[in-house]
């Protein structure tokens, strides 16, 4: 706990990139500027706010281990910017990250994984009232439920990985999704500074070739595998 209060100090202090400050590369700098700090004026729908606020009042969960309006709204405007052809989600929870993902676009189909029943038929629940689109929770084991997903993932997706927090299965699972991407795929990791063990699985990740730029905002990290794009890593006050 400490450690992750140092390491957010150091965060607050030692960030490199502001607004798009200092970016050469055009895409990176619109999706930092435009996407990252929403100067595009993309509002995340109000039904969607509503409906997070109502469950954190109801679900200590959703308070302690799901995204933040913050961070909700920039998943929203992700897929609202990128439209990719599949959402792919490592970690439903209770489905609060799912409906920002959902809405983003809500003709795209999405697949989410969750190993806890309990929370799986509450977000099953949730997803019925707010989102209309093809939504798909798959519950049980993480490896195997991605084994049965990765065959059907075309290469231009967005995947949020934000289940089981460890070093080694965060990289088994961002490998194969990244084995599995095209020019295009965005890969959004939570919890980056959950533990050592994230951070080190966050830099080794960062550092493959393929990866062509890392944003790590400290909540979050985002992957961007462009083949045009320059090798970029970039720490962001978010
Ligand atoms: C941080 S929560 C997800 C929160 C959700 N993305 C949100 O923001 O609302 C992580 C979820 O991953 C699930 N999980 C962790 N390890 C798993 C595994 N090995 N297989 C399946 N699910 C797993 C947990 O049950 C938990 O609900």
């Amino acid at each position: 706990m400490l450690w992750r209060v140092f390491k957010y100090i150091s965060h607050q202090f030692f960030f490199r990139h502001r607004k798009g400050h200092g970016i050469h590369s055009p895409y990176i700098f619109e999706f930092v500027n435009q996407i990252l700090f929403n100067s595009a004026g993309i509002e995340t729908p109000a039904e969607i706010l509503g409906e997070h606020r109502r469950m954190s009042s109801e679900y200590v969960f959703v308070r302690r281990a799901s995204v933040s309006t913050r961070y909700g709204s920039l998943l929203y405007r992700i897929i609202y910017w990128f439209q990719p052809d599949m959402i792919l989600e490592l970690g439903t929870g209770i489905g609060i990250s799912t409906i920002y993902l959902s809405s983003g676009a809500p003709d795209t189909p999405l697949h989410s994984i969750e190993g806890n029943m309990e929370r799986a038929t509450i977000a099953a629940q949730l997803i019925c009232r707010c989102c209309p689109g093809p939504v798909s929770i798959h519950w049980g084991e993480m490896e195997k439920k991605l084994e049965e997903l990765l065959p059907m993932l075309p290469p231009r997706f967005v995947a949020f990985v934000d289940g089981n927090h460890h070093y080694e299965p965060t990289v088994v699972y961002v490998r194969e999704l990244v084995d599995r991407a095209g020019d295009e795929a965005i890969i959004v990791m939570d919890d980056i500074y959950w533990s050592r063990g994230m951070l080190r699985a966050w830099k080794e990740i960062g550092s493959w070739p393929e990866v062509k730029v890392s944003m790590d905002l400290f909540h979050s990290g985002i992957l961007l595998l462009r083949k045009d794009l320059q090798k970029t890593d970039l720490k962001i006050k978010f």
